[in-house]
């Protein structure tokens, strides 16, 4: 008997687990629920996509939302509005907030303020802190809690727990993977003082140097094997970090970022204090060495650290400069970009920014086109260039350090379990998104 389903995408390049294949895909009752030939089948609405390929909904599983913070630099409305915009259809929200996520009552309080407020589908970290290191057994599995975020090296805000006594105590509270910040304090501060005296914002890669990332990072799997919690490595940004966790496969899992992708150091001469992140943007090196670990499939998630600061604190001079780039919003055309210039495969992509990120956190239903599961689609047209320009960023800090960047493949509607939630730069309906549920 033909079927009807609330949405069909018709005739699109469908980039499945196993590979790419045209077909057709049904959506009902907000999940995946056929794919195939589904030309006898009837729909409530379809979209043409001959010309498009289609991919599981892309997760951003790294940005700063800043809610509660300063609404001026970002809220959940704005980030998650970007998000959309970006063919972004899930994020997971970091934790370093005004003030941090650190228990029970705020990710409640959490919990309902996204309700109407979210457009895409979030899930929430919540911040290890010295506070409440043997909490976060309980905290990890509340719900919609995608990890613990622990900053073993200092960032923006006041999470932190540098010493191994904590952090053993940390992994000994819980089982699922910790995301962590990995920049060694120990280091970091005591170079500072060096530092200090400011000049040009490339300094600031001299500061939190390779061998800060590196020791932040051998010190984290070396406590993660005597405990056995498994690590999750946030923005790994060195090449000998990344020779490291292709040998730890066995308890440490690595993202790296859409910056350390597509940006060196040439950048600071060029964008200043908008060139200025933790960990910092490197030389030819590294990237080159991120690429090589998108190829040998090192890296299990690319995530864009999409953490706004108003154009005053990124324009303070040196070492003063706020450390953060817009990204949830640029993050996906980026990586379509390095996609048609044969950098990755759309298939890597999907497993980067759709499978890793579901498969490190245990999202259900999330990052892939198979039945049953949500009906979160992003569809994308590689034929499309557009130039990135900071009049399109939805954040209300107005800008991204890729503006006038050309891109040969761009996000032309975000589904979010089976609503079109954008098509072609449009916003449709009101805040939809959900709350995810991870394992
Ligand atoms: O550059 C960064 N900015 N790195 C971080 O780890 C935190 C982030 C922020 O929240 O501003």
């Amino acid at each position: 008997m033909p079927q009807h389903f609330d949405l069909i995408l018709k005739n699109g390049t469908c980039v499945l687990p196993w590979g790419e294949a045209r077909a057709d895909i049904g959506l009902l009752a907000g999940k995946i629920a056929a794919i195939g030939d589904l030309r006898l089948a009837s729909a409530t609405q379809s979209i043409d996509c001959a010309h498009l390929h289609v991919l599981p909904g892309m997760i951003d599983a790294h940005v700063h939302l800043r809610d509660p913070g300063d609404a001026s630099v970002e809220t959940l409305e704005s980030g998650t509005r970007a998000a959309l915009l970006g063919g972004i259809a899930t994020v997971f929200d970091m934790p370093n907030t005004t003030p941090s996520i650190t228990s029970s009552e705020q990710l409640e309080w959490k919990r309902g303020y996204a309700q109407g407020r979210s457009w895409c589908d979030i899930g929430f970290y919540v911040g290890g802190a010295k506070s409440n290191l043997d909490d976060l057994a309980r905290l990890e599995v509340e719900p919609n809690v995608c990890a613990v975020k622990i900053f073993a090296g200092s960032s923006t805000g006041d999470l932190l727990v540098e010493d191994d006594a904590s952090l053993e105590r940390a992994m000994r509270s819980g089982r699922r993977p910790i995301a962590y910040h990995s920049e060694d304090e120990y280091r970091l501060q005591a170079r500072k003082p060096a530092y200090e005296a400011g000049g040009p914002h490339r300094l600031h890669a001299e500061w939190r140097d390779v061998e800060c990332a590196l020791i932040g990072t051998k010190r984290l799997v070396g406590l993660a094997r005597k405990t056995g919690r498994p690590a999750h490595i946030l923005h790994v940004s060195t090449a000998e970090e990344l020779e490291f966790l292709g040998q730890c496969r066995d308890i440490a899992s690595v993202e790296v970022l859409l910056n350390h992708l597509t940006q060196t150091d040439e950048a600071y001469d060029r964008l200043g204090g908008y060139a200025v992140m933790n960990p910092p943007i490197r030389d030819a090196r590294h990237m080159a060495a991120a690429w090589a670990a998108m190829a040998n499939g090192t890296i299990d998630v690319v995530g864009s650290d999409h953490a706004p600061h108003s154009r005053a604190a990124k324009e303070r001079p040196w070492p003063a400069t706020a450390a953060g780039l817009t990204g949830v919003q640029t993050i996906l055309p980026l990586m379509l970009d390095h996609v048609s210039a044969g950098r990755l495969s759309l298939t890597r992509l999907v497993d980067v920014m759709g499978a890793g990120p579901a498969r490190v956190y245990g999202a259900v239903g999330k990052g892939r086109l198979a039945l049953g599961y949500d009906g979160d689609v992003t569809l994308v047209d590689m034929k499309a260039q557009r130039r990135i320009e900071e009049s399109w960023i939805a954040s209300p800090c107005g800008w991204t350090p890729f503006a006038g960047h050309l891109c040969h493949g761009w996000p032309v509607a975000t589904i979010v379990r089976g609503h079109v939630a954008m098509r072609d730069d449009t916003l449709l309906g009101s805040p939809q998104g959900g709350l995810v549920t991870f394992r």
